[in-house]
């Protein structure tokens, strides 16, 4: 789908992805893009990007009002970007996994499945549009030290594709971005090789004009989706030696 002129919607827009989507896609000739954010003051510096495009938006994913609020106030979207989440970088035998499975499933899964439903029946009225869904590599494989993040990522990836086939009739393309680490916020204080926000920004936005429906926007999330189509189960036993 062309960005060109197209309204669009980033949740967790202040984040470190969230911010260089709005960047990317007010670069390709967005017409409107609300930055939706936990608190508003959080979007004020992006929003200096572009007054006139870039509409601040208070939205919390796991809190129903809040969602239905955002729905009221952003009638005329045609992409959502389900970009919020979080991970509590916890493995699925410690002590605190099922506090930080639970909170993670509430954002990462519960919120991203709420705001689909919230927002699918807008872009059914405008004849149709795209649900952009940031998953992760560590979606389709475990990475015991992040053993719960990943579950939740791995419920994501169910619901993109059960999603998918229930709004194509609706003229909705819902499709799914599955990065490998990026420099980020939620990456910090972890050593190991990360993307660049912007670089990944770009390739998500890339995907989007080519009509992909799986988008690995990074050379490591590449990496791993090629050796994961040969040899999943080497993948998964590489992928058990990272212990925490
Ligand atoms: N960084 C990576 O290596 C990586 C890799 C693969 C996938 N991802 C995914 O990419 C997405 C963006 O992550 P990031 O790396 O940009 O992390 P980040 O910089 O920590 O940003 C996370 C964003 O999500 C928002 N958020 C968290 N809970 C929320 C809620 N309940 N309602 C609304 N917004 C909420 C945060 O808002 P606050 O500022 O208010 O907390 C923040 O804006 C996430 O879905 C993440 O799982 C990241």
């Amino acid at each position: 789908m062309q960005i060109q002129g197209k309204t669009a919607l980033v949740s967790g827009a202040n984040g470190g992805i969230g911010e260089a989507l709005v960047r990317e896609l007010l670069k390709r000739g967005a017409a409107r893009i609300y930055a939706a954010v936990r608190k508003l003051e959080s979007a004020k510096a992006l929003t200096q990007l572009d007054i006139n495009k870039i509409v601040p938006v208070q939205l919390d994913i796991t809190d129903e009002a809040s969602i239905t609020a955002a729905a009221a106030h952003c009638r005329d979207i045609d992409l959502l970007f389900n970009n919020a989440g979080c991970n509590q970088v916890t493995s699925l035998m410690s002590p605190t996994a099922l506090q930080a499975a639970r909170l993670e499933m509430d954002i990462n899964y519960f919120g991203t499945l709420a705001m689909c439903q919230a927002f699918a029946p807008l872009l059914r009225a405008r004849g149709g549009g795209l649900i952009a869904n940031v998953c992760s590599i560590i979606g389709l494989v475990n990475l015991p030290a992040n053993g719960t993040y990943c579950a939740s990522k791995a419920a994501v990836h169910s619901m993109i594709q059960g999603i998918r086939a229930e709004l194509r009739p609706q003229n909705i393309q819902v499709i799914g971005i599955y990065p490998g680490p990026v420099d980020t916020a939620m990456t910090a204080g972890q050593d190991m090789p990360k993307a660049s926000s912007l670089e990944v920004a770009f390739a998500i936005c890339n995907g989007v004009e080519a009509g992909d429906e799986y988008i690995f926007p990074d050379p490591m999330s590449k990496e791993v989706s090629a050796m994961l189509a040969k040899d999943s189960k080497g993948v998964e036993k590489q992928f058990a030696t990272y212990l925490p």
